[in-house]
């Protein structure tokens, strides 16, 4: 990291920004005075972060919608060029997780997951690519998981969502070879945020700043480097 180097106010949008890691992230990021585009489905929690960060100096917007719908998305995409006037950071973190034995999970958890933690994806670097390679700069960073790089009992259909994210971005990187613009994952283990119901025992998960920070990391790197994932498991045994 270079702290001599003067930080440029960057255009950030972050989807799945209204609660969880997404928020952690804003609030991590407005630290350094960026500007936000958030979206989500919940319009009140997305209107008290963009508030919280107005009050920290930043320019916040929102964007209320569902990530796997391709009208939602091509809205927001225009009301972040407009509000924004570009694009700098793709922070495609929206997810829906449903764990269980293959042979009790339903097809509309199938479909949540995959429209949720695929489409949305999808239809976001779709967007912004032509955008970031035309100015060649920029990041598009992936809320993967541990469960994008590994299986395990109870987690077929949300890890085969991770995997399929990972890929994308496997690919997107070789497809960027040459270009000014970078594309990572993060990938963590548990993590403490509203996902889980109130009885789950969170006290030895990941904390959301852990995850923040290392976003952070990925979009303060230097042009020397180009960051493909980051693997975070917690540190409480
Ligand atoms: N928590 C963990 O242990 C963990 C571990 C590894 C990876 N992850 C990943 O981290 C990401 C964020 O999860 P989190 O832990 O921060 O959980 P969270 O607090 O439940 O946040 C999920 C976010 O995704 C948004 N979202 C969900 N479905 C959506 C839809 N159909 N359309 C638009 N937005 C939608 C939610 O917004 P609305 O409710 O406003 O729609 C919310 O902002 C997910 O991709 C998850 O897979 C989580």
């Amino acid at each position: 990291m270079n702290d001599s180097k003067e930080q440029k106010s960057l255009r950030v949008i972050i989807t799945g920004g209204s609660s969880g890691i997404g928020k952690a992230v804003a609030l991590e990021m407005a630290k350094s005075g960026h500007r936000f585009y958030l979206t989500g489905r919940n319009e009140e929690r997305l209107q008290q972060i963009c508030s919280k960060l107005n009050s920290l100096g930043c320019d916040a917007h929102y964007g209320v919608g569902d990530v796997g719908s391709e009208t939602d998305v091509e809205n927001h995409f225009q009301d972040v060029k407009k509000k924004l006037g570009g694009i700098d950071v793709l922070f495609a973190n929206a997810g829906v997780g449903y764990f269980g034995n293959l042979e009790d999970l339903t097809i509309e958890q199938y479909d949540a997951q995959f429209n949720t933690n695929v489409r949305g994806v999808f239809l976001w670097i779709n967007k912004v690519l032509p955008l970031l390679k035309k100015q060649n700069s920029g990041h598009v960073i992936v809320t993967s998981s541990n469960l994008g790089m590994k299986t395990g009992a109870r987690c077929s259909l949300y890890a085969g969502t991770k995997h399929a994210v990972q890929a994308m971005v496997w690919c997107l990187r070789d497809e960027l070879k040459g270009t000014g613009v970078k594309a990572a994952t993060i990938n963590p283990g548990s993590v403490d945020t509203p996902w889980f119901d109130e009885d789950v025992d969170r006290t030895k998960m990941l904390a959301v700043e852990d995850i923040s920070k290392a976003v952070r990391f990925i979009i303060d790197q230097d042009e020397t480097s180009n960051i493909d994932h980051i693997l975070l498991l917690p540190g409480k045994q």
